[in-house]
C-alpha cells in the first residue's frame, strides 16, 4: 500500500508497449461490490479467494499487473508468478507509505494509526517480499526511474531462488560475468575477496579484478589449485589466512570464480569466516553453472570421502557467463551435460525435448543452446531448494543417477572418470533399476541412452559395472543401514523415492 504499484504499472505498461491491470479492480468486477465492501460484508479471506481466481482467470499475455501485496503471501500463488512471469517487489519505509496513503480511506487493512499498521504489514510479510526477480525501493525514485530499473530487470530475466529473505537470484547469459562488481558493492560493504585457480588461458579472474576495481571493491586475490585433490581444508585455510591477514571484517564478501572445486571450498570459507561473510558465485565450469553454485551446499574432502565436513550457506547472487565456457576443456563442458539431461529428466517431458532438440548445438558448444540448458537446470534446482533447502526430503531427487554414479567413481579411486560421466552412467542404472522393478519403461532407458550417446556422454554401463563398482554402490552418506534412498525415474517429470534394499539395487542392476 502506498508503494506505487498502480502509477509505476501505468508508466512501465505505456513504456513496453503493453496493458496495466489492476487486479484489484479484475476482483471487483468478478464479485460486482467494491474491495471496501467485500471485505466488510465477506472478510478477508473470501476477499483472498476471489484475488485468487480473479488471477488465476488472467491470460498469459496479461501484461503489467499490479498486485495487492496481500496476493504474494501464498505460496502457490507467489512460486507460480515467480515461474510465470516476472515478479517485482515495491517497497518504500513506513514513514514514505504512510504519508502517501494519508488516512488509508478505502484500505481495509489500515486502522486508526497507517504507519504502524503499515509497518506490522510489511514486516509480516517480509519473507513473502524477498521472494521476487527484484525488491525496488519506490521513497526517493519517480515512477520513470523505478520503471526503468523493472524494465531492466525484465531484460536480464534472473532465475529467483525463493528462501524468504535470504532470496537470490541467478543470471544466466554471455557477459554477465562483469556484473560481479556491482552486485558485489550491492551485497557488502567491506572489502571483496576472490578466489579462484587457472593460469594464463582464462582471463576471467583477471576480468573480475578489473570490475571489482571499478566497483570500488580491489579483490584481495586468493589462487588455488582447483582440483578434487586438492578439495581439502589446507585450501580453506588460505582463504581465511589471506582474509584475516587483510583484517577484513563481517561485511566482507569472498567471490568463488570457477568450477564447483572452487565453488565448494569458498563457499565453506565464506560461512566461517568470521562465522560468516557475504558469498557471490560466478561458476566457470558446465557443471558448477548448473548444479554446484546454486542450492547452498559447501564442503570439502576427507581421507574417508568427498565433501564429508561442510554446511548449508546460500550466496547473494550467482552469475552464470556462458562466455567463460570457451576456455573450459571440450570434455569437461560435455560431463556438465549429464547434469543437465538429469535436470531435463526431473523436470519435464518438454525439457527432454528440448534437450533432444538441441542436442548437436550442444555439443558443440553453442551459447544460445547452453543457455536454455543452464537456465532449464537452474530453474528447476531453485524450486527443489525452495522446498527442501536442507535435503530432508524432495531435494533428494536431485541425487538421481547419483547412486549409482558415485560407485563408478568411487570404485575407480575418482580417476579416469569425470563425475558427470559416471552420472550418465548412473542414469541409465536408475531407468534399468526402475524398469525392473516394474516401475519404468524400457523405451525411456532407450530414449535415454540414446540422448546421452547423441551428447557425447559414455553408455557402456555393463562394461563399467564390475564387481568393485557394485560393491561401491550405497557406500556414501545417502545410505541408512543396508537400504538406500533410491530415486526412481517413470518418465520425464515423474520421479520418486524408494528406499530399497542394497541387495535389490544390485541385483536389478546386475541381471540382463
Ligand atoms: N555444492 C554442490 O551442491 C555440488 C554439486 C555438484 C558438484 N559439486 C562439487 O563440484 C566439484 C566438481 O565441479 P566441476 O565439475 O566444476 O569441476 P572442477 O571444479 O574440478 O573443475 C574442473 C577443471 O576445470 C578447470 N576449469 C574451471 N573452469 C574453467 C574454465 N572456464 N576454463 C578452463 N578450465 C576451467 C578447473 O581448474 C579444473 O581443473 C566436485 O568437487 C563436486 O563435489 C558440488
Amino acid at each position: 500500500m502506498g508503494a506505487g504499484k498502480s502509477t509505476v504499472a501505468r508508466v512501465l505498461a505505456r513504456r513496453l508497449g503493453t496493458r496495466a491491470v489492476d487486479l484489484d479492480a479484475e476482483v471487483e468486477r468478478l464479485a460486482g461490490q467494491s474491495v471496501p465492501t467485500i471485505f466488510a460484508e465477506r472478510g478477508e479471506r473470501a476477499f483472498r479467494a476471489l484475488e485468487k481466481e480473479a488471477l488465476a482467470k488472467l491470460p498469459g499475455d496479461a501484461g503489467i499487473v499490479s498486485l495487492g501485496g496481500g496476493a504474494v503471501v501464498d505460496d502457490d500463488t507467489r512460486q507460480a508468478l515467480l515461474r510465470e512471469g516476472i515478479l517485482i517487489t515495491l517497497t518504500a519505509d513506513p514513514e514514505v507509505l504512510a504519508k502517501r496513503v494519508g488516512r488509508g480511506r478505502g484500505r481495509p487493512l489500515l486502522g486508526d494509526d497507517p504507519r504502524a499498521d503499515l509497518e506490522r504489514i510489511s514486516e509480516a510479510r517480509a519473507e513473502a517480499y524477498g521472494e521476487a526477480h527484484a525488491v525496488v525501493d519506490t521513497g526517493s525514485s519517480r515512477p520513470e526511474e523505478v520503471a526503468d530499473e523493472i524494465a531492466a530487470v525484465r531484460d536480464i530475466h534472473p532465475i529467483v531462488v525463493p528462501l524468504g529473505r535470504r532470496t537470490y537470484r541467478v543470471e544466466v547469459g554471455r557477459g554477465v560475468r562483469h556484473r560481479v562488481g556491482t552486485h558485489a558493492a550491492e551485497h557488502a560493504d567491506g572489502d571483496a575477496i576472490l578466489v579462484f585457480d587457472g593460469g594464463e588461458d582464462r582471463p576471467w579472474p583477471k576480468d573480475a579484478v578489473h570490475d571489482l576495481t571499478l566497483a570500488g571493491k580491489p579483490p584481495i586475490e586468493v589462487k588455488l589449485a582447483g582440483d578434487e585433490a586438492h578439495k581439502t581444508i589446507g585450501s580453506v585455510e588460505q582463504i581465511w589466512d589471506r582474509a584475516l591477514e587483510a583484517e577484513v571484517d563481517r561485511r566482507a564478501i569472498v567471490v568463488a570464480l570457477g568450477g564447483g572445486v572452487i565453488g565448494d571450498l569458498a563457499a565453506f570459507a565464506a560461512s566461517t569466516l568470521l562465522r560468516g561473510v557475504a558469498l557471490g558465485q560466478v561458476p566457470t565450469t558446465l557443471l558448477s553453472m548448473v548444479d554446484s553454485s546454486v542450492g547452498g551446499k559447501t564442503g570439502f574432502n576427507r581421507a574417508r570421502g568427498k565433501n564429508l565436513v561442510g554446511t548449508f550457506y546460500q550466496p547473494k547472487f550467482v552469475l552464470c557467463d556462458v562466455d567463460t565456457l570457451s576456455t573450459l576443456p571440450s570434455e569437461e563442458r560435455i560431463a556438465g551435460l549429464a547434469e543437465v539431461v538429469k535436470s531435463a529428466w526431473l523436470d519435464s517431458e518438454a525439457s527432454v525435448a528440448m534437450l533432444e532438440r538441441d542436442a548437436e548445438a550442444l555439443t558443440a558448444g553453442d551459447p544460445d543452446a547452453t543457455i536454455r540448458a543452464v537456465r532449464m537446470s537452474v530453474l528447476l534446482k531453485s524450486r527443489i531448494v525452495h522446498e527442501d533447502e536442507r535435503e530432508s526430503g524432495r531435494r533428494m531427487l536431485l541425487n538421481l543417477g547419483h547412486t549409482v554414479g558415485h560407485g563408478l567413481e568411487a570404485a575407480s579411486n575418482y580417476e579416469g572418470i569425470r563425475h558427470g560421466e559416471g552420472v550418465a552412467l548412473g542414469l541409465i542404472a536408475a531407468m534399468r533399476v526402475a524398469a525392473r522393478l516394474g516401475r519404468g519403461r524400457r523405451e525411456e532407458t532407450e530414449r535415454l541412452t540414446a540422448l546421452l550417446d547423441r551428447l557425447g556422454l559414455p553408455t557402456d554401463l555393463d562394461h563399467r559395472l564390475n564387481s568393485r563398482a557394485m560393491d561401491f554402490i550405497g557406500s556414501d552418506k545417502k545410505r541408512r543401514g543396508d537400504k538406500i534412498h533410491f530415486v526412481i525415474p517413470r518418465l520425464p517429470g515423474q520421479t520418486e523415492i524408494e528406499l530399497l534394499g542394497l541387495d535389490e539395487v544390485r541385483s536389478a542392476l546386475g541381471s540382463t
